[in-house]
């Protein structure tokens, strides 16, 4: 992304320059909701992200400046300094996270921007924590490794944001790489980059532009929903402390024990957990069909038993399957933002616009459209 803003925004701000790091947002191809239950995920980094220049300013106080915000925000390094502001937060709350670590680190002035859509489930908060954390380890030399550069992130999000999410996405934002996606066992932390070229396929996002800024209450339910079901197993199965660790036979057990809700969230988590595991296996084999398969199987499920879609991103994926897309799915935590669609070329051409006119005509508004290019993860420029 062009920089010429940033520079220019610090020049303006405070009269020297710094260094410039970025970070992206993510895809996942798929194994949603399947993180914070121990399960796998396939995420790549994509080419939009966020963009910061910062300098050391010898203070206790951060000055930040967002650029496609035009707002300014001023705070110290304590915990009672948190700021009113809730982009700053994401930059307070790395800071604070950094310290509680034992990390070294003093005030400084920074002015970003971004060009990873916000709202759309393409973790533009991930991306913004990634950015300061793999940048405050780099400018104090912390020597912080990758993934707890991760994990600084993610307890940005629970510790200050109130999102109870799992390590995803600051994972992806982290440990990207061009032309490959990550398969992660989000229990294990072992990971492995798998290389992502479909011939004669294309990835592509469309947009429902409904904003899901406000699903963080729904997204944390979800989690409990989880949690509650894993407790009523470990009565029977003590052994299991995450749903990666339970199966069907095991939940049919506790049936009457849990609310019909949360059985139908532990449904859809096991499944989906065996469901990217199938996918990956087909990946292996090139077999894109079977992974399209599983991907509309995702849909389903993040549909109709985790409850985290809409109508407009169901009427994407009816659009999708209606044009002979391959595969396609609500991708992320849901409630809204983007689907994701593997697309055999010959068709894109088709589907878009289909999509995009019946879309506009439906719901009165137009989605965006996002190629998607799977690129390197945080750094320096
Ligand atoms: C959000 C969270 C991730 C993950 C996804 C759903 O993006 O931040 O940790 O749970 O939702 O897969």
């Amino acid at each position: 992304m062009d920089n010429t803003l940033v520079r220019n925004s610090f020049q303006k701000y405070f009269s020297t320059s710094g260094d410039l790091y970025f970070s992206p947002g993510r895809i996942n191809l798929i194994g949603e909701h399947t993180d914070y239950n121990g399960g796998f995920v396939l995420p790549g980094a994509i080419d939009k992200g966020i963009l910061a220049e910062i300098k050391p300013n010898g203070k206790d106080i951060v000055r930040a400046y967002s650029v496609d915000l035009d707002e300014y925000a001023e705070f110290g390094l304590e915990e009672s300094d948190k700021p009113a502001q809730s982009w700053a937060c994401y930059i307070f709350g790395v800071v604070r996270e950094i310290i509680k670590r034992g990390g070294k680190v003093g005030g400084f002035d920074t002015a970003f921007a971004g060009d990873v859509p916000l709202g759309a489930g393409l973790s533009s908060s991930a991306a913004l924590e990634s950015t300061f954390a793999f940048a405050l380890n780099d400018l104090y030399g912390l020597g912080i490794d990758k993934f707890e550069l991760a994990k600084i992130g993610q307890a940005t999000e629970h510790n200050y944001c109130g999102v109870k999410c799992g390590i995803m996405d600051q994972f992806a934002s982290i440990f990207g790489k061009a032309g490959h996606l990550i398969r992660l066992d989000c229990r294990s932390l072992e990971y492995e980059y798998v290389p992502f070229d479909p011939k004669g396929y294309k990835l592509v996002l469309i947009d429902s532009v409904v904003k899901h800024e406000l699903a963080s209450s729904a997204y944390n339910r979800r989690r409990e929903s989880c949690e509650a079901v894993v407790a009523a197993i470990q009565k029977h199965h003590p052994e299991v402390s995450l749903l990666r660790d339970a199966d069907m036979a095991m939940l049919a057990e506790v049936k009457n024990e849990v609310s019909a809700e949360d059985y139908m969230r532990a449904e859809y988590v096991i499944e989906e957990i065996q469901r990217l595991l199938d996918a990956c296996d087909a990946l292996e084999k090139g077999d894109y069909k079977t992974v399209g398969e599983k991907m509309y199987g995702t849909h389903h499920g993040m549909s109709k038993l985790y409850e985290v879609s809409c109508e407009e991103l169901d009427y994407l994926n009816d659009v999708a399957r209606e044009c002979g897309v391959t595969g396609s799915r609500v991708m992320g935590g849901g409630f809204g933002g983007c689907t994701i669609n593997l697309v055999p070329e010959e068709k894109y051409d088709h589907f878009i616009e289909t999509a995009v006119k019946g879309f506009t005509a439906k719901f009165g508004k137009e989605p965006k459209v996002y190629p998607v290019a799977i690129s390197d993860g945080a750094r320096k420029l």
